[in-house]
Protein backbone atom coordinates (compact mmCIF):
# COMPACT_ATOMS: atom_id res chain seq x y z
CA UNK A 1 0.00 0.00 0.00
CA UNK A 2 1.69 3.51 -0.99
CA UNK A 3 2.09 5.78 2.21
CA UNK A 4 -0.22 9.34 2.32
CA UNK A 5 2.43 12.03 2.26
CA UNK A 6 2.68 13.27 6.01
CA UNK A 7 0.66 10.39 7.82
CA UNK A 8 1.29 7.86 10.58
CA UNK A 9 -1.09 5.02 11.95
CA UNK A 10 -1.99 5.02 15.61
CA UNK A 11 -3.42 1.82 16.89
CA UNK A 12 -4.11 1.61 12.99
CA UNK A 13 -6.12 4.47 12.50
CA UNK A 14 -4.12 7.05 9.86
CA UNK A 15 -2.82 9.98 11.50
CA UNK A 16 -2.47 13.74 8.85
CA UNK A 17 0.19 15.97 10.93
CA UNK A 18 1.56 19.26 9.67
CA UNK A 19 5.95 18.60 9.50
CA UNK A 20 7.20 19.50 13.01
CA UNK A 21 4.67 18.16 14.85
CA UNK A 22 5.07 15.72 17.76
CA UNK A 23 2.91 12.12 17.60
CA UNK A 24 1.25 13.63 21.01
CA UNK A 25 0.43 17.53 18.87
CA UNK A 26 -0.89 15.54 15.73
CA UNK A 27 -2.78 13.08 17.55
CA UNK A 28 -4.48 15.38 19.76
CA UNK A 29 -5.60 17.82 16.93
CA UNK A 30 -7.00 14.71 15.24
CA UNK A 31 -8.82 13.86 17.99
CA UNK A 32 -7.39 10.99 19.34
CA UNK A 33 -6.45 10.33 23.05
CA UNK A 34 -3.02 9.69 24.16
CA UNK A 35 -2.73 9.84 28.22
CA UNK A 36 -0.54 12.29 28.80
CA UNK A 37 0.08 14.85 32.38
CA UNK A 38 2.98 17.11 32.16
CA UNK A 39 2.33 17.93 28.01
CA UNK A 40 1.11 21.74 27.42
CA UNK A 41 0.86 22.89 23.77
CA UNK A 42 1.87 25.93 24.61
CA UNK A 43 5.38 24.91 26.73
CA UNK A 44 7.99 22.97 25.22
CA UNK A 45 8.00 19.25 26.37
CA UNK A 46 8.80 18.33 29.41
CA UNK A 47 8.46 14.47 29.10
CA UNK A 48 9.03 13.80 32.43
CA UNK A 49 5.24 12.18 33.91
CA UNK A 50 6.13 9.41 30.82
CA UNK A 51 2.56 8.78 30.56
CA UNK A 52 2.33 9.48 27.02
CA UNK A 53 4.88 6.38 26.10
CA UNK A 54 3.93 4.81 22.74
CA UNK A 55 5.66 2.50 20.65
CA UNK A 56 6.68 3.81 17.86
CA UNK A 57 7.53 1.08 15.06
CA UNK A 58 8.76 -1.11 17.81
CA UNK A 59 10.46 1.10 19.94
CA UNK A 60 9.22 2.60 23.14
CA UNK A 61 9.28 6.53 24.04
CA UNK A 62 7.62 9.38 24.74
CA UNK A 63 4.98 10.80 22.28
CA UNK A 64 5.35 14.66 22.97
CA UNK A 65 8.61 14.61 22.37
CA UNK A 66 8.91 11.83 19.22
CA UNK A 67 8.50 13.97 16.14
CA UNK A 68 5.73 12.55 13.58
CA UNK A 69 7.57 10.76 10.86
CA UNK A 70 5.56 9.76 7.23
CA UNK A 71 5.06 5.33 7.71
CA UNK A 72 5.48 5.26 11.74
CA UNK A 73 3.24 2.48 12.95
CA UNK A 74 2.69 3.85 16.44
CA UNK A 75 0.50 1.53 19.26
CA UNK A 76 -0.67 3.60 21.93
CA UNK A 77 -3.98 2.31 23.40
CA UNK A 78 -2.80 -1.45 24.87
CA UNK A 79 -2.97 -3.45 27.76
CA UNK A 80 0.18 -3.57 28.25
CA UNK A 81 1.26 0.21 27.91
CA UNK A 82 -2.00 0.93 30.15
CA UNK A 83 -1.00 -0.85 32.72
CA UNK A 84 2.32 0.62 32.78
CA UNK A 85 0.08 4.04 32.98
CA UNK A 86 -1.29 3.31 35.78
CA UNK A 87 1.77 1.86 37.31
CA UNK A 88 3.54 5.15 36.44
CA UNK A 89 0.09 6.78 37.80
CA UNK A 90 0.22 5.20 41.57
CA UNK A 91 3.68 5.93 41.81
CA UNK A 92 2.85 9.79 41.23
CA UNK A 93 -0.11 9.01 43.95
CA UNK A 94 1.52 7.64 46.51
CA UNK A 95 4.54 10.15 45.97
CA UNK A 96 2.13 13.37 47.37
CA UNK A 97 -0.58 13.54 49.38
CA UNK A 98 -3.72 13.51 46.77
CA UNK A 99 -6.77 13.73 49.22
CA UNK A 100 -8.89 14.31 46.52
CA UNK A 101 -11.70 14.06 48.68
CA UNK A 102 -10.65 17.45 50.63
CA UNK A 103 -8.73 18.99 47.47
CA UNK A 104 -10.42 22.07 46.07
CA UNK A 105 -9.62 20.80 42.51
CA UNK A 106 -11.17 17.69 42.69
CA UNK A 107 -13.39 17.05 39.46
CA UNK A 108 -10.72 20.11 37.66
CA UNK A 109 -7.46 18.51 38.13
CA UNK A 110 -5.41 16.55 35.63
CA UNK A 111 -4.29 13.92 37.41
CA UNK A 112 -7.48 12.79 38.61
CA UNK A 113 -8.84 12.78 34.96
CA UNK A 114 -5.89 10.46 33.72
CA UNK A 115 -6.62 8.28 36.98
CA UNK A 116 -9.85 7.99 36.46
CA UNK A 117 -9.98 7.19 32.41
CA UNK A 118 -7.15 4.44 33.11
CA UNK A 119 -9.74 3.05 35.76
CA UNK A 120 -7.05 3.59 37.97
CA UNK A 121 -8.66 1.65 41.92
CA UNK A 122 -5.94 1.92 44.28
CA UNK A 123 -2.65 3.21 44.80
CA UNK A 124 -0.93 -0.11 45.01
CA UNK A 125 2.27 1.14 46.71
CA UNK A 126 2.93 2.39 49.90
CA UNK A 127 2.12 6.33 50.92
CA UNK A 128 5.02 8.28 51.40
CA UNK A 129 3.01 11.33 53.19
CA UNK A 130 5.32 14.20 53.07
CA UNK A 131 5.09 16.73 55.44
CA UNK A 132 6.03 19.73 53.10
CA UNK A 133 4.75 23.00 54.83
CA UNK A 134 2.22 25.12 53.00
CA UNK A 135 3.17 28.64 51.68
CA UNK A 136 0.21 30.76 52.31
CA UNK A 137 2.33 34.01 52.36
CA UNK A 138 1.04 35.38 49.21
CA UNK A 139 -2.10 37.74 49.24
CA UNK A 140 -4.07 36.00 46.37
CA UNK A 141 -2.21 32.34 45.72
CA UNK A 142 -1.46 29.58 47.90
CA UNK A 143 0.74 26.71 47.07
CA UNK A 144 0.57 22.80 48.52
CA UNK A 145 3.54 21.61 48.00
CA UNK A 146 2.73 17.91 48.92
CA UNK A 147 0.53 18.32 45.63
CA UNK A 148 3.34 19.43 43.33
CA UNK A 149 4.10 16.41 40.45
CA UNK A 150 6.97 18.26 39.40
CA UNK A 151 5.50 18.92 35.63
CA UNK A 152 7.19 22.23 35.54
CA UNK A 153 4.75 24.32 33.96
CA UNK A 154 4.65 26.80 36.26
CA UNK A 155 8.86 27.09 36.17
CA UNK A 156 8.25 27.40 31.92
CA UNK A 157 5.40 29.97 32.40
CA UNK A 158 6.91 31.93 34.82
CA UNK A 159 10.35 32.21 33.20
CA UNK A 160 9.55 32.38 29.64
CA UNK A 161 6.29 33.39 29.48
CA UNK A 162 5.69 36.11 31.97
CA UNK A 163 9.13 36.75 32.82
CA UNK A 164 9.65 36.36 36.02
CA UNK A 165 10.99 33.56 37.05
CA UNK A 166 9.42 32.95 40.19
CA UNK A 167 9.92 28.82 40.68
CA UNK A 168 12.40 26.64 39.72
CA UNK A 169 12.90 23.05 40.78
CA UNK A 170 15.68 21.59 42.87
CA UNK A 171 17.40 19.00 44.15
CA UNK A 172 17.61 15.66 41.99
CA UNK A 173 15.11 12.73 41.36
CA UNK A 174 13.87 11.51 44.96
CA UNK A 175 14.78 15.01 46.19
CA UNK A 176 13.55 16.93 43.66
CA UNK A 177 11.44 19.62 44.62
CA UNK A 178 9.51 22.99 43.79
CA UNK A 179 11.07 26.26 45.36
CA UNK A 180 10.27 29.61 45.14
CA UNK A 181 12.95 32.41 44.16
CA UNK A 182 13.03 34.51 46.90
CA UNK A 183 15.24 35.78 49.50
CA UNK A 184 12.98 34.06 52.14
CA UNK A 185 11.57 31.20 49.70
CA UNK A 186 8.18 32.36 49.94
CA UNK A 187 5.65 33.88 47.54
CA UNK A 188 4.54 36.40 49.42
CA UNK A 189 8.33 37.70 48.96
CA UNK A 190 8.02 37.33 44.98
CA UNK A 191 6.19 39.93 42.65
CA UNK A 192 4.09 37.08 41.39
CA UNK A 193 0.42 38.15 40.58
CA UNK A 194 -2.93 36.83 39.97
CA UNK A 195 -2.82 38.02 36.67
CA UNK A 196 0.62 36.06 35.43
CA UNK A 197 -0.41 33.19 33.43
CA UNK A 198 1.76 30.75 35.84
CA UNK A 199 -0.88 31.28 38.44
CA UNK A 200 -3.17 29.30 36.42
CA UNK A 201 -1.13 26.66 34.38
CA UNK A 202 -1.00 23.52 37.18
CA UNK A 203 -2.60 20.71 36.10
CA UNK A 204 -3.22 19.85 39.85
CA UNK A 205 -3.82 21.31 43.11
CA UNK A 206 -1.10 22.39 44.34
CA UNK A 207 -0.99 26.36 43.19
CA UNK A 208 -4.27 27.75 43.84
CA UNK A 209 -6.24 30.80 43.74
CA UNK A 210 -7.63 31.99 47.04
CA UNK A 211 -11.00 32.82 48.29
CA UNK A 212 -12.44 30.96 45.09
CA UNK A 213 -12.49 27.08 46.06
CA UNK A 214 -15.81 24.78 45.82
CA UNK A 215 -17.56 27.63 43.68
CA UNK A 216 -18.75 24.86 41.33
CA UNK A 217 -20.95 22.49 42.21
CA UNK A 218 -20.23 18.88 42.23
CA UNK A 219 -21.76 18.02 38.56
CA UNK A 220 -20.62 21.01 36.77
CA UNK A 221 -16.86 20.61 37.06
CA UNK A 222 -14.45 20.44 34.40
CA UNK A 223 -14.42 16.64 34.17
CA UNK A 224 -17.21 15.91 35.86
CA UNK A 225 -19.43 15.69 32.42
CA UNK A 226 -17.04 14.60 30.12
CA UNK A 227 -14.10 12.42 30.59
CA UNK A 228 -10.73 14.09 29.63
CA UNK A 229 -10.35 11.31 26.59
CA UNK A 230 -14.41 12.82 25.97
CA UNK A 231 -13.16 16.58 25.54
CA UNK A 232 -10.08 15.97 23.22
CA UNK A 233 -12.06 14.18 20.55
CA UNK A 234 -15.37 17.40 21.23
CA UNK A 235 -12.25 19.95 21.10
CA UNK A 236 -10.63 18.70 17.76
CA UNK A 237 -14.84 18.36 16.46
CA UNK A 238 -14.54 22.03 17.28
CA UNK A 239 -11.90 23.06 16.22
CA UNK A 240 -12.37 21.71 12.09
S1 LIG B 1 3.24 23.52 41.24
FE1 LIG B 1 1.86 22.65 39.69
S2 LIG B 1 2.59 23.53 37.75
FE2 LIG B 1 4.24 23.79 39.25
S3 LIG B 1 5.59 21.99 38.99
FE3 LIG B 1 4.12 21.53 40.64
S4 LIG B 1 2.41 20.48 39.61
FE4 LIG B 1 3.59 21.50 38.00
S1 LIG C 1 3.22 14.10 28.48
FE1 LIG C 1 4.92 13.11 27.57
S2 LIG C 1 6.21 12.62 29.24
FE2 LIG C 1 4.54 13.72 30.17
Amino acid sequence: MSEIANTFTLDGQIVQFTPGQTILEAALDAGLYIPHLCFNPELKPHGSCKLCTVIVNGRSGSACTIKAMPGQEVQSSTPELDGRRRLQLQMIFVEGNHFCPGCEKSGNCKLQAVAYDLEMLNPHFPHFFPERPIDASHPDVMIDFNRCILCEQCVQTSRDVDGKNIFALAGRGMKSHLVINSPSGKLGDTDFALTDKAAHVCPVGAILEKRVGYAKPIGERKYDEQTIREQIAADAEGGL
